[in-house]
């Protein structure tokens, strides 16, 4: 079996965060979004646009789309170089506003190459500038800079579509937006996981390996422009009883491992993994909190876990972090204490 997370790991510890997105993955996720480029400014913003598969997808579909202009920065780069060094502190930016000679190619002189002052960080003054042209930005912006990115798009008020890992769901700051419906999951990759280009080591063994490309699992869109799935209403089938869905022990709600088992009869609430937003209709369900969130648990009345589920849980064996004053959600199942993972609370609308 491919540990196909390790990349990530490694990613996030070592901030190594240069991973280039296929060209196809970036096709296959904007074709649902066509009619809303129509007349916009697309800024790519964590890229190298020399190289990038972003700046190639938008140039190459400039006027399918109908766009105004492409901006993609770099970022301390500015030389060809598929996985940049970050030599030089002095980026640049492209401009492409289309195929002005007519011949039916990019042409390198209808490409504006323009120097930034700075190293092409996106929180720069300059790169801030571009942002606030800019109407849509698709980017698959640095995993370890993920929520600053986030927080930057929504400061400026525009509208996106940004590659981001589903572990970042649970975050404190980025659950809000999701549970307040202003970012989503976009139609998302193939099998939940992606291959990106990469030098990296990959850890994916068998068929999942592709050389000069890392396997990333739990890769996701994030969007806040409209996503048909939204609109769909998760099917239920399953019939509620209190043996087949146990409570907490410590949180009045049942416990549902997959979306698809939620009871079609039970009202009341219900803990879900943070994945269910792949299915979330906001006409069907409301989301309630995060478990992931020990304040969020603390105010929303997650009890304590306690000593004796605590001592109970120890001679099971279990070394977890967990102790008896923290405010986390357990399971008792076949007389097993367990801990669910990565669990938010959501109810029934309709
Ligand atoms: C995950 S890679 C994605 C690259 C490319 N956009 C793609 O997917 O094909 C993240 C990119 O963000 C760039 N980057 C890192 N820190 C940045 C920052 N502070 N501001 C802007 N870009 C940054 C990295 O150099 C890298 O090219």
């Amino acid at each position: 079996m491919a540990n196909n997370n390790v990349g990530l790991g490694k990613a996030k510890v070592n901030k190594k965060d240069e991973f280039n997105t296929q060209l196809n993955d970036i096709a296959n996720e904007m074709r649902h979004y066509a009619p809303y480029f129509k007349g916009k400014t697309v800024l790519c913003n964590c890229d190298d646009p020399r190289v990038s598969n972003f700046f190639q997808y938008f140039a190459l579909k400039f006027h399918t789309l109908g766009l105004k202009k492409l901006i993609t920065t770099c970022y301390k780069n500015q030389d060809v170089d598929m996985f940049t060094e970050h030599k030089s502190e002095r980026a640049i930016y492209l401009i492409y506003e289309g195929d002005k000679n007519g011949n039916g190619s990019i042409d390198p002189e209808e490409i504006g190459i323009h120097y930034l002052k700075g190293d092409g960080d996106f929180r720069s003054k300059e790169c801030l500038a571009l942002l606030e042209e800019a109407d849509i930005i698709v980017t698959n912006p640095p995993f370890s800079l993920f929520r600053q990115f986030v927080k930057t798009l929504f400061d400026y008020n525009k509208k996106f579509i940004i590659i981001g890992h589903q572990n970042s769901m649970k975050y404190k700051d980025i659950f809000p937006l999701m549970q307040e419906n202003k970012m989503w999951l976009g139609y998302g990759f193939k099998g939940g996981a992606a291959h990106f280009i990469s030098r990296y080591e990959d850890t994916a063994v068998g068929g999942e390996h592709i050389e000069g490309m890392i396997r990333v699992s739990g890769v996701v869109w994030f969007t806040n422009l409209p996503v048909s799935k939204r609109n769909e209403e998760l099917v239920l089938t399953e019939t509620y009883s209190p043996e087949r869905y146990p409570k907490y022990g410590n949180y009045d709600a049942i416990d549902v491992e997959k979306s698809l088992d939620i009871p079609k009869d039970y009202y009341g609430l219900i803990g879900v993994p943070i994945t269910f937003f792949n299915q979330h209709n906001p006409n069907q369900f409301e989301i309630i909190g995060n478990t992931c969130d020990t304040t969020w648990c603390k105010n929303n009345g997650v009890g304590r876990i306690g000593e004796e589920v605590i001592a109970k849980l120890r001679r099971q064996g279990n070394k977890s972090h967990v102790t008896a004053n923290m405010h986390s959600i357990y399971l008792i199942k076949d007389g097993k204490v367990t801990l669910p993972y990565a669990r938010m609370i959501i109810k029934r609308k309709v």
